[in-house]
């Protein structure tokens, strides 16, 4: 059986963004795929984060992983940092990056500009995550369109590893889904939608209750033309609208653009906000009912047991490769 890695940062209540582009693909596919999923705290360390609402946040996107399907018995489902061969091979992969490449990323750029005091883990995240790929000889890596080039940073350090040392890692293809891999903000249909937007009306978290919903699809920008049609250069806020509702729906886009031939962004805009409150009320319910759970707390130890072994074993496989340590 294949394997699959992917992570989620607990750096906010995980949005409609995350889920469309990333969760709904990992229901999907943990009944084909020996899957890892993980909750990576360290990586949402690399900015500031209050003690108290991370801790808060990690409980809570462990409990949305269960309510929106993640089966724990199919899938492991951890906590990075309860792994420490993470940071141990993080710190190896970043001995073979170059300093030029990490200065490259898109994310890095975005996150650093303009500011004063930037972290050097924010520069160093893509070998971290390249590490929580490789440790367990992921084959495939299902995320939105955003972190398609940290997936081709890590294939080449990979590569770089492998040729240096010793042939020890799978090389990790990305997986991104056809619509919906890059859900765009509610105010700025340019700008993707993010969990960290200052702005709460651009972005519909996977908690929001119905009203909230309502009234962020009813307030996003779209254009004054009133014809509900896919144009992303032209059109980018209904044409973001339609993605949504295409993948909640099953719907292909030019079907619902029919459906709405007759009508205005108004009737369009209460439709989708159903769509989406229909969608979210069982995993509101289920997450409810997990979060303050034994049973939540067991499936994360549980899960850490599990990917300790297998991501050891791999450490140990990187140390010999590279010289570290005694021979065991
Ligand atoms: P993060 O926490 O920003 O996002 C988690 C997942 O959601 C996807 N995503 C989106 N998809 C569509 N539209 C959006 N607006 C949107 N926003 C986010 C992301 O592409 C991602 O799949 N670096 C990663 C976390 C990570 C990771 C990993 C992922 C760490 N190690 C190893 C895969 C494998 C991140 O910041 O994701």
């Amino acid at each position: 059986m294949k394997t699959i890695f992917s992570g989620i940062q607990p750096s906010g209540t995980i949005t409609l963004g995350n889920y469309i582009g990333a969760l709904k693909q990992f229901v999907e596919l943990q009944h084909e795929y020996n899957c890892y999923f993980c909750i990576v705290d360290q990586h949402a360390i690399t900015v500031p984060q209050d003690r108290l609402v991370l801790r808060k946040n990690i409980k809570s996107l462990a409990a949305l992983y269960v309510a929106v399907g993640i089966d724990p018995s199919k899938a492991t489902l951890f906590i990075q940092s309860e792994v420490p061969a993470h940071a141990q091979a993080g710190w190896m992969m970043q001995c073979i990056s170059y300093i030029g490449e990490l200065e490259r990323m898109t994310q890095f750029k975005d996150k650093s500009a303009g500011k004063e005091a930037v972290s050097a883990s924010l520069l160093t995240y893509p070998p971290l995550m390249a590490a929580d790929i490789l440790l367990y000889r992921t084959d495939l890596v299902p995320v939105g369109e955003d972190q398609k080039q940290h997936l081709e940073l890590t294939r080449d350090l990979a590569q770089r590893f492998n040729k240096k040392y010793n042939e020890i890692f799978t090389i990790p293809e990305v997986r991104i889904p056809k619509v919906g891999a890059r859900v765009m903000s509610l105010q700025e249909p340019t700008k993707k939608m993010s969990k960290s937007d200052p702005n709460q009306k651009a972005f519909i978290t996977l908690l929001d209750d119905p009203k909230q919903i309502e009234k962020k699809i009813k307030s996003s920008v779209t254009d004054s033309d009133g014809i509900v049609k896919f144009d992303l250069e032209n059109k980018p806020g209904i044409s973001n609208l339609l993605s949504i509702y295409s993948t909640l729906s099953n719907k292909p886009i030019s079907e619902i653009e029919e459906m709405y031939a007759s009508k205005g962004y108004g009737d369009f805009k209460g439709d989708l906000a159903q769509v989406v409150i229909n969608e979210l009320a069982p995993i509101q319910e289920k997450y409810h009912q997990l979060i303050d759970s034994k049973e939540l707390d067991d499936i994360l130890d549980e899960g850490a047991e599990r990917a300790n072994k297998v991501a050891s074993k791999m450490l140990k496989k990187m140390e010999n490769a590279m010289g570290l340590g005694r021979k065991r």
